[in-house]
């Protein structure tokens, strides 16, 4: 598949793994690593990262130059990469999906579930993020109170927030029981919670549905992650 790479030993298995480049020495000396199923005891040899297996602790590594994973985020844990207190939404990674500088692509608040993407492909994040591209986020909003008609109407026309922050025009759907699509193209702090509160509503729960044309994957449960294909991945930009 593409072009042949040749990469050093300790710096493959460092950018595939959790582990840094000197623990990924480490296991090299350790014996804990197989190239083409014989133990490789140098960790500056050069593999291919096209044809050659590599594995480590019996278990191998498929190459892959960035992930891109789909979580669905529990409420309770935080968006960071690393939190003294709190959990953070890398602790639900499980230990053979880990990889050097994997980290959530966006925040949710410590209390919304739902949609979270994480990657190591910091290019990815940045276009995702970028307030150019307009990437639409969906969320369903559930309230104090059943919202009024008028509320849809007022976040089309942009509404003002109670700092003064003016918010771009976006859209709302009312889904009965208290709940209410939001649809927004920004990410300012707190944004639908503020939105929300601006017109008097509180917001109890909140969860995030969409990314531009990805949705949830209904199939998973709150702290559940999965890897995505690059068309998934790519949906994003839709
Ligand atoms: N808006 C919020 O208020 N909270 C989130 O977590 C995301 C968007």
């Amino acid at each position: 598949m593409g072009m042949k790479m040749k990469e050093r030993l300790d710096k493959f298995i460092a950018s595939q793994t959790e582990l840094s480049r000197k623990l990924a020495q480490k296991a090299i000396k350790e014996k804990r690593v197989t190239v083409n199923g014989a133990v490789i005891s140098a960790a500056e040899i050069k593999i291919d990262t096209d044809s050659d297996t590599v594995a480590l602790d019996g278990k191998p590594l498929t190459y892959k130059k960035y992930v891109y994973y789909m979580m669905y985020k529990p409420s309770g844990a935080v968006s960071a990469t690393e939190d003294s207190a709190e959990r953070t939404v890398l602790d639900l990674i499980p230990p053979q999906m880990k990889r050097t500088g994997l980290f959530p692509a966006g925040r949710l608040d410590k209390d919304t579930t739902g949609l979270l993407i994480l990657t190591d492909d910091g290019d990815y994040a940045h276009r995702m993020l970028s307030p150019k591209k307009h990437v639409v986020k969906r969320y369903i909003a559930t309230l104090d109170r059943e919202p009024d008609e008028g509320v849809a109407e007022r976040f089309a026309d942009g509404i003002v927030l109670g700092d003064g922050t003016v918010c771009k025009s976006a859209k709302a759907e009312l889904l009965g029981s208290k709940r209410a699509a939001l649809e927004i193209s920004e990410g300012k702090y707190h944004q639908v919670k503020r939105m929300f509160a601006a017109l008097g509503y509180h917001v109890e729960a909140l969860e995030r549905v969409r990314i531009g044309a990805l949705a949830l994957d209904k199939r998973m449960h709150p702290g559940e992650v999965r890897e995505m294909s690059a068309e998934e991945a790519a949906r994003v930009f839709e």
